[in-house]
């Protein structure tokens, strides 16, 4: 593992994590290039000998290192905004292997997928198909799209991160897709190139992720055999990782399932995993400001908050909290909240944890490198945290830590 005790200190690779706070203060995102590294090979491995692409799910974590690793390595990317694209091109990502999805997506943001050219648009309503189409005959392009179908099945995960059933806003219905399909070949600007589907996130059961696979190759048969073209399937990401002890199958058997379930289909397979890929490389480093006892419940007050992490407050996520220096053997644990500074009863990244600790003390909130960074805020106005990758002996910022003037750099006193 990449995050590991030595002499009674939790590393990061071969860095503690005390020197990393020292050098980069806290709090602090910290990724480990080994995990990022070892989590993409779990994908390309079990996809091996079958002609495939892996979309890295940019919103997991879109810092530009990250992005230039996943394009280092051959990945493509999956992106739901011209932001996100902007950052896949900045980072050097070959657009030819970029599909873009989302429900919402603007005529800019079309026009400057088209213009870069993408590889896929993975079409989410009617109305979309007519958008795509207009601004592609504007720009005198075909457009290569796909239809993100809504398969309809249970991922029985959070009901908020739950997208494949046919009362979330996503995808087109399923029985609505070959009307569909049939009209987009008819437009002059349209390319057909296949057909996805995503029905959520952190399925720590295959099964579903499996039905849906069955569902959507039975549809693309159907289609091609109307003479629709299906160059890929795109299954989305969602494969869930280990926070507590969901312990989900390995990647390897969510694919295995996905691939039986295509049988005979050739379509090119792809997969645009978050999660599975960063939400294990990374984790949170923030110290101890003050410990709270108190008669009902004692807390630790650290110096992150809600606005760093946001999983625990909007979710209930678990996130495993370790103390980056061991305890001496001997002592006592208590049970406390840790809490953020910030001014909600809904600040808390972690309850109920036992653990030995005092004020200046640093602690790691595991499994953070996922949605962690990416859905941060200045709420508070606070800054927003540094990011460092670790990659062996060597540590690199990768975004300096928000100074209180880059805060306010926008905004403008009325004259
Ligand atoms: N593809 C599509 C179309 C998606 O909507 C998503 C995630 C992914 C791929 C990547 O899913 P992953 O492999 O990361 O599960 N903020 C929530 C997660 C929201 C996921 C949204 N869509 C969280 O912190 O748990």
């Amino acid at each position: 593992m990449s995050f590991f005790y030595r002499n009674g200190t939790l590393c990061a690779e071969q860095l503690p994590l005390d020197e990393l706070a020292r050098r980069f203060g806290t709090p602090c995102y910290v990724y480990s290039r080994a995990a990022i590294e070892l989590a993409y090979a779990a994908y390309s491995s079990a996809l091996a000998g079958r002609e495939a692409l892996i979309c890295y799910s940019v919103k997991a974590n879109p810092n530009l290192a990250v992005l230039s690793l996943m394009a280092r390595l051959g990945a493509g990317f999956d992106i739901v905004s011209g932001g996100e694209l902007a950052r896949v091109l900045a980072a050097r990502g070959d657009p030819g292997k970029i599909v873009f999805s989302g429900v919402g997506k603007t005529e800019l943001e079309i026009e400057q997928a088209l213009l870069a050219e993408i590889r896929c648009i993975n079409l989410e309503s009617e109305p979309e198909l007519e958008r795509v189409n207009a601004v592609a005959d504007r720009l005198g392009r075909r457009a290569p799209v796909a239809f993100r179908v809504n398969p309809d099945v249970d991922a029985k995960t959070h009901r908020h991160i739950s997208t494949g059933l046919k009362q979330n806003k996503f995808g087109v219905a399923y029985d609505d897709a070959e009307r569909l399909y049939a009209r987009a070949a008819r437009m002059r600007n349209i390319e057909i190139y296949g057909i996805g589907c995503h029905i959520g996130s952190q399925l720590t059961d295959p099964a579903p992720f499996v039905e849906a696979a069955a569902r959507i190759a039975t549809l693309a048969a159907r289609l091609e055999a109307t003479g629709i073209p299906m160059a890929h399937i795109d299954l989305g990401g969602g494969i869930g990782i280990n926070y507590r002890d969901e312990s989900p199958p390995p990647v390897a058997e969510f694919i295995a399932g996905a691939l039986a379930a295509l049988g005979t289909n050739r379509s090119g397979l792809i997969l645009d995993p978050g999660r599975s890929i960063v939400g294990n490389a990374g984790l949170l480093l923030t110290r101890i400001e003050y410990v709270k006892p108190g008669a009902a419940k004692s807390f630790l007050v650290v110096d992150a908050a809600m606005n760093d992490l946001l999983r625990p407050a909007l979710y209930e996520a678990w996130h495993e909290v370790r103390a980056v220096r061991e305890a001496p053997p001997g002592a006592t644990p208590i049970a406390y909240d840790i809490v953020g500074p910030v001014c909600e009863s809904g600040d808390f990244l972690a309850r109920e944890r036992q653990l030995v600790a005092s004020a200046g003390d640093l602690l790691a909130v595991m499994s953070a490198g996922a949605y962690g960074m990416s859905m941060s805020s200045n709420y508070n106005s606070r800054p927003r945290a540094a990011e460092v990758l670790v990659d062996g002996e060597q540590a690199h910022l990768i975004r300096a830590r928000e100074t209180t003037e880059d805060l306010f750099a926008l905004e403008r006193i009325l004259p």
